[in-house]
């Protein structure tokens, strides 16, 4: 199993690390378009491999695509980061060149890979790989959603006083701090229903906290996270490369599902060798379809902007 990883900055490391550490791929290569930086990122992190217990080979490269040749699975992180302030669809002039650029070069060299993008605007920028590439729409993957939903369970579990593993959740719709959708109709602490244990609107202060959990975090850091976006790709890839038939809220392109056409969104999604093996659509409370019609909106005028 060969991972190609592209971008060595925060998210792109922590992605490999995290991948090597679950140790289920042979290869990971990063790649990046600095000099000599995912050569030093990939050392650093194979100086862990004896430390830390895994065999997964990682590889530095310099913008030479020749070395992602054969990739069972591409992840694409490039691109700008948020600084303070900043809402994720405002990097969308520089990162949609990126983004367009770096994909097309990913699939000449493997053409059979799947295809996960965690650039921002995300949603957005899954809906350019399928409208630029010539690739089946369950290969292309959009994370945001598995991100999201770790955010949710956080707060979750702060507001209950409650250990993480307690708790189950889902975050769907556009992976944007106005339109995340934070199921909490269907979250529940060992099966029982969240709003058994919090007030109508403490859980509103959770779907709120959870809703600028990447904002949050920009704030206190300087620049957008990279641990929890890391983790969350790596489930991804995971699930894929071990074909678990895992569900996560990923970005995909829809043709009716949930009332949405031509549109990438978070939706719910069966995972496995395939990419996305399946859509799941689950009932949604009036509100919940309410909101994840406005999170659709706006994510098609963000949409908009692309040169398509
Ligand atoms: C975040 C970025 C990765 O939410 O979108 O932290």
């Amino acid at each position: 199993m060969k991972v190609t990883v592209v971008g060595a900055g925060a998210v792109g490391a922590s992605c490999a690390e995290y991948i090597a550490i679950k140790n289920f791929a042979s290869e990971v290569v990063l790649l990046d378009i600095k000099e000599g930086y995912a050569e030093g990122k990939a050392m650093d992190l194979m100086q862990c491999a004896s430390l830390n217990g895994f065999d997964t080979k990682i590889t530095g490269v310099t913008n030479d695509y020749s070395k992602t040749a054969g990739s069972d699975i591409c992840v694409i992180t490039s691109g700008i980061p948020r600084k303070p302030g900043m809402t994720r669809e405002e990097l969308i002039g520089i990162n949609a060149g990126i983004v367009k650029a770096v994909s097309s070069s990913l699939l000449e060299h493997s053409p059979n890979m799947v295809l996960i993008v965690v650039s921002n605007p995300m949603d957005t920028m899954t809906y350019l790989a399928h409208k630029t590439l010539d690739m089946p729409k369950h290969k292309i993957i959009g994370m945001g959603g598995a991100l999201d939903s770790a955010r949710f369970k956080y707060r979750l579990a702060e507001a209950m006083e409650a250990p993480i593993s307690d708790i189950d959740g889902m975050v769907v719709g556009g992976h944007s701090d106005t339109g995340m959708v934070p199921l909490i109709s269907h979250a529940t602490r060992n099966s029982i229903k969240v709003s058994e244990f919090l007030t109508k609107d403490r859980l509103e202060q959770v779907a709120a906290d959870t809703k600028v959990g990447g904002a949050t975090l920009t704030k206190l850091l300087g620049t957008s996270a990279w641990y929890a976006p890391g983790a969350a790709v790596s489930g991804l890839v995971q699930a894929i490369a071990c074909d678990q038939k895992k569900m996560f809220p990923c970005s995909t392109f829809l043709e009716g599902e949930y009332g949405l056409n031509d549109i990438c969104i978070g939706v719910p999604v069966i995972l496995g060798k395939n990419g996305i093996e399946k859509i799941v659509d689950i009932p949604l409370s009036d509100a919940e379809k309410a909101h994840m019609q406005a999170s659709a909106e706006g994510v098609k005028k963000t949409n908009g902007l692309l040169d398509v």
